[in-house]
């Protein structure tokens, strides 16, 4: 394959170099078009532009891959812990036991909140969004802690890294208990840090805590999961804002409200919607997979289909299996997740769905695993951020350590051309 791309216009024929990826994958190298031909490419949604290199997760939507690092996503669901696995994708090699170790050790000692956080916590609305506090938080870390980072200096990127690591689970449990009516607390160090997050935030004040290794379990696979997806919205997000120098606490504030967005992060509460509705309307799961077959009705199957991945989400086969053993070991009655397994069995014989290859994607079953777990839905997004904090860490990391230039993408103008001002009294 050449290793060159031509671009011809107005009668000049104008070479640019391709950049080659370690998959496959080949991008044409528009940096210098603008100077050489005065054009720009247009490409709303970015959907066709490749905005940086990157060494930390690679997917094919096509053939259903997701590897972080180079790793297969069910080898480090199914074997690995969660912290691990934010190693690896922040620092680019799984951890030996005295690296894991000393990640988790100091994560702890930068696990406590300004008490003067609280008080900003305490002040907003029970019935606030929890992405919305969330993200507030976030931002308010940036007022107790320096916002910026010397990339040159690697303990001051590290630093940054386990204090974020320490504190977004405190402000996610704290979101969580506050929207549940509980007293704030923070957890117990002598946990790893799934368990601690699954305690800090599951604790009651009237009962001792008892861990469950299925809750553990469960937690840790969603986490590992959802915690990165190469350039998405959010992580692109965290990548533009950290690339004016923004600090960590506020590249990733921002990332939770890009995030927060429904056609972001927000699918999985929408899929528990979607059977809280069929339940309130008799249960009747045949009639909502007709509406779905219909090309003359706009409703969807909620959690069905994958914009990336057109022939399985690899995630959603590891967490069918969570949510099974959930199911089974909790053993919640509740008449929307009998919907839930109705619906899955129903599209999955149905040749509409089989014929389109449209499987029950991750957000199908997490929703169900969180559902079950009693996590309100609107906290599901916020679950979904504390997976996601690794990716967000490890892309901005990369960013400021590959010293990429300030995002600022170019624009085609549309608007009015020069006109003459009219004065307010001739308007
Ligand atoms: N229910 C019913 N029919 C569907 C569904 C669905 N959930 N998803 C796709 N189809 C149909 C389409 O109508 C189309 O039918 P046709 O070939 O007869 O025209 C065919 O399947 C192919 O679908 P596309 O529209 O090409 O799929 P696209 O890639 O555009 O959409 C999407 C993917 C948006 C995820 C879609 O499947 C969907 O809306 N799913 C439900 C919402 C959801 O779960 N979203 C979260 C997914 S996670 C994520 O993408 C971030």
């Amino acid at each position: 394959m050449s290793t060159k791309a031509t671009i011809e216009f107005e009668g000049k024929r104008i070479e640019f170099p391709v950049v080659k990826g370690s998959e496959g994958e080949h991008a044409i190298d528009v940096k210098s078009l603008r100077q050489q031909t005065g054009l720009i490419t247009f490409d709303p949604g970015y959907k066709n532009t490749g905005s940086c290199q990157s060494g930390i997760t690679f997917l094919d939507g096509e053939e259903g891959v997701l590897r972080y690092r180079g790793y297969e996503i069910n080898d480090l669901a199914e074997k690995a812990n969660f912290l691990e696995v934010a190693y690896l994708l922040i620092f680019g090699e799984l951890p030996t036991h005295e690296q894991h170790d000393a990640f988790l050790n100091d994560i702890k000692e930068e696990s406590y909140i300004d008490e003067d956080l609280k008080k900003i916590l305490e002040s907003f609305p029970k019935s606030a969004h929890p992405m919305g506090v969330l993200s507030s938080l976030t931002s308010g870390l940036t007022a107790f802690s320096p916002s910026s980072v010397d990339v040159n200096a690697d303990d001051q990127i590290y630093n940054a890294i386990v204090r974020i690591m320490g504190k977004l689970p405190i402000l996610v449990s704290w979101v969580y208990r506050k929207r549940m009516g509980l007293p704030l607390k923070y957890g117990d160090y002598a946990l790893g840090y799934v368990e601690n997050i699954a305690r800090m935030m599951f604790r009651k004040p009237n009962k001792e805590y008892v861990a469950n290794p299925i809750i553990d379990d469960a937690l840790t696979k969603l986490l590992i999961l959802h915690a990165d997806h190469e350039q998405n919205c959010s992580t692109s997000t965290v990548r533009i804002v950290g690339s004016s120098h923004a600090g960590l606490f506020a590249s990733v504030a921002a990332g939770i409200s890009a995030l927060w967005g429904p056609l972001h992060g927000g699918a999985n509460q929408a899929v528990v919607e979607m059977l809280e509705d069929i339940k309130n309307d008799d249960g009747d799961v045949n009639k909502y997979i007709n509406k779905a077959k219909d090309k003359e009705d706009s409703f969807r199957l909620m959690g069905f289909g994958h914009r990336v991945y057109k022939n399985f989400d690899p995630r959603a086969r590891i967490i069918k299996k969570t949510a099974d053993e959930v199911l089974n070991d909790l053993g919640v009655v509740d008449p929307v997740l009998d919907i839930a397994k109705k619906l899955e069995q129903a599209a999955l014989e149905n040749p509409y769905f089989v014929d389109r290859k449209l499987y029950p994607n991750v957000d199908f079953y997490s929703g169900i695993i969180y559902r079950t777990m009693g996590i309100p839905t609107e906290m599901f997004t916020v679950m979904f951020a504390l997976g996601r904090l690794p990716g967000w860490i490890a892309q901005w990391r990369e960013m400021r350590k590959q010293k990429e230039p300030i995002g600022r993408p170019r624009q085609v103008y549309v608007g009015e051309r020069k006109r003459s001002f009219v004065p307010f009294e001739n308007r």
